[in-house]
């Protein structure tokens, strides 16, 4: 959700920039601009659309001067997503510049009271107001205090926000503020930059500041300065990126998603990498969570969305099965609006790819302030919602740059199940050999997807074959209904097609009326070990659709002669443990969604409407 870059330095800033914002491209890709400071000299340019359009403007035509440079990828909440509204915007008098990723909820008010000391407006966004307060607050002061300025500014705002600010009475220096907002520092050689990620200048560094909650940086090309919201020195987190650039290319890929499904077997093996102790115990090294705790603890509520909540209510099963706990999943953006009981015996895990989501974070904190324990599984160093949580388990899926999430899902799997397992070992609730047994699977699992990926060109030919469909539906029972739930959601966001995922037993209750003759049913079906009785089921709700007309699409283990009879495309898996299937069963139904995507000329990295990560409620 909007991607931010700003470079001090001797590099040509503007270049910095832009290739800063298209490594953030995935962020927002409504509109994208920059702003550049040369002496007293600010120039702005701006455009509508992806940042293609505004290389185009800038390669048309150049600014007259470089400098320091800030630049902005937009994904709109406050105005429609046109060049005027895209950032930077700037005051009357053209002398500040400000770019801003959040919302700020007062700016209503704030608008008003500017337009009565005569500011005038030229966008209907909320971003506008902080450009006129820091220009008039500027004014005030008299003394071209940027950071200061800008303190006092955001001591006035309510909302959301990364704020990022130039003045051309101080041009060597970028201002920038943070709130519920992410913002990174790059510290270079006589250089620095910020970012709201660090992919926008892992090219140029790799040393990175974490900034904290309501800090304001001041960044000059030697220097970094960071305080608090008062103008007292404030403590920051270093840190090194254990990932180069090369990570966030596409090697050779013409999609990122392409990418990123091929390197799942990678990311799996790395985030159950050194999980397990010379003694043959599950140690969770980052769980700072100690025994006596994870032993009081009656309840686990799982709070994410999208992909990730599909994560969580598959681990629901497992966490249930194994350690005895009751669980409940639920959407982050209804938590805390339903007044949840919780209390200090409540494990709350919120999973969330980028730890960025605002719905996720705004539960997280409720559930802190509740008394819960919050643990976090989380796939970004650093971001807001590890830092906000009791414990955190990071995957290791690497930097996930597609906005559809695919490594970082089957990663999220990976780390529910340790955490089921170590809460089933801490709480004795499985004799070491069982867990170790379980634990011996999971480290299968990272062959057993890359055989997967080595038999799905069959689900391609079949996706392009169905590119004309206008509905797919989708069902499961037991972990096959969450990863059908999945398989849908990666084709509504990729395919722009109305696809939708009942549990197969719920069908005859009602949706069992959309099936009509050639409608493609996708059946993930069970296996055939442990739950036999579920395959049954589903065997028979199989036949039920396909008496009705379906076309069923059947995902299912190698040699599951039982429901070939009803399959119009049988689409085999390796057979692995029920509750491990999702590992493997996801992975056809994201290559179908990708795949259908592309036939239908879709941009599969940046859908549209859609952001990578959701920084507004
Ligand atoms: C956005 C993305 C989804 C993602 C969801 C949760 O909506 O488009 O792909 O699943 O956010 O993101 P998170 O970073 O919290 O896992």
């Amino acid at each position: 959700m909007c991607g931010i870059v700003g470079y001090v330095g001797p590099q040509p800033a503007l270049e910095v920039v832009v290739d800063g914002l298209a490594r953030l491209e995935y962020r927002g890709y409504d509109s994208a601009g920059v702003a550049v400071l040369d002496g007293g000299t600010l120039q702005t340019e701006k455009r509508a659309g992806k940042l293609a359009n505004l290389r185009r403007a800038l390669e048309a035509s150049p600014p007259a001067a470089d400098g320091i440079g800030i630049g902005h990828t937009r994904w709109a909440t406050h105005g429609a997503p046109n060049d005027v509204n895209a950032h930077p915007h700037v005051d009357g008098e053209r002398r500040v510049a400000v770019i801003h990723n959040g919302i700020i909820e007062n700016f209503a008010a704030l608008r008003v009271e500017l337009e009565e000391r005569g500011c005038k407006f030229t966008s209907e966004t909320d971003t506008e107001v902080a450009a006129h307060l820091l220009s008039t607050e500027l004014k005030d002061r008299g003394d071209g205090d940027l950071a200061a300025a800008m303190r006092a500014v955001c001591r006035r705002l309510e909302g959301a926000f990364t704020l990022v600010a130039m003045y051309a009475g101080d041009p060597d220096l970028i201002v920038a503020a943070r709130r519920n907002s992410p913002l990174v520092v790059g510290r270079g050689d006589g250089e620095n930059f910020l970012a709201s990620d660090v992919a926008a200048f892992i090219a140029h560094t790799r040393d990175a500041v974490e900034l904290g909650q309501d800090q304001v940086v001041e960044l000059r090309a030697g220097d970094v300065r960071v305080t608090d919201y008062d103008g007292a020195p404030a403590p920051v987190r270093e840190y090194h990126v254990d990932w180069d650039a090369s990570a966030a290319e596409k090697g050779g890929y013409e999609y990122f998603m392409l990418k990123e499904i091929v390197e799942q077997p990678r990311a799996l093996a790395d985030t159950l990498l050194g999980r397990v102790a010379a003694d043959g115990t599950l140690t969770l090294d980052e769980m700072r969570l100690d025994g006596a705790e994870l032993r009081e603890i009656h309840k686990i509520v799982i709070i994410a969305c999208g992909t990730s909540y599909h994560a969580g209510m598959i681990a629901k099963y497992a966490i249930e099965h194994w350690c005895r706990i009751p669980c409940e999943v639920e959407v982050a953006s209804e938590f805390r609006y339903r007044d949840p009981i919780l209390d200090r015996q409540t494990l709350v895990i919120a999973i969330s790819q980028s730890g960025e989501s605002m719905d996720t974070l705004m539960a997280v904190r409720y559930a802190r302030e509740q008394r819960a324990r919050v643990l976090a599984i989380c796939n970004v160093n650093g971001s807001t919602i590890p830092r906000e949580s009791d414990a955190v388990l990071y995957t290791h899926a690497g930097p996930e740059v597609g906005v559809a999430a695919t490594k970082t899902f089957l990663t999220q799997l990976a780390a529910c199940y340790l955490v089921g397992l170590y809460l089933a070992q801490v709480r004795g609730h499985k004799y070491g050999d069982e867990i170790n047994a379980v634990i011996g699977q999971l480290a299968h699992m990272p062959e057993q997807v890359e055989k997967v990926l080595g038999t799905v060109d069959p689900v391609r030919a079949l996706a392009r074959s169905l590119a004309g469909a206008d509905t797919v539906l989708f069902l499961g029972r037991h972990v096959g209904f969450p990863v059908a739930m999945e398989g849908a959601l990666k084709l509504k966001e990729l395919a722009y097609m109305h696809a939708e995922a009942f549990a197969a037993g719920e069908l005859k209750h009602g949706p069992i009326a959309l099936i009509e003759d050639g409608l493609p049913v996708v059946v993930v079906v069970p296996s055939r070990e442990g739950r036999g009785v579920l395959h049954d089921k589903i065997v028979s709700n199989i036949q039920e659709i396909r008496a009705r007309g379906a076309r069923t699409v059947v995902i299912a283990e190698e040699g599951d002669e039982a429901v070939r009879p009803f399959a119009d495309e049988l689409v085999e898996i390796p057979a692995v443990p029920t509750l491990l299937q999702p590992i493997v069963s996801t992975v056809p139904l994201q290559v179908f969604a990708c795949e259908l995507a592309l036939a239908k000329g879709n941009d599969v990295d940046q859908p549209r409407n859609l952001a990578k990560s959701v920084t507004v409620e």
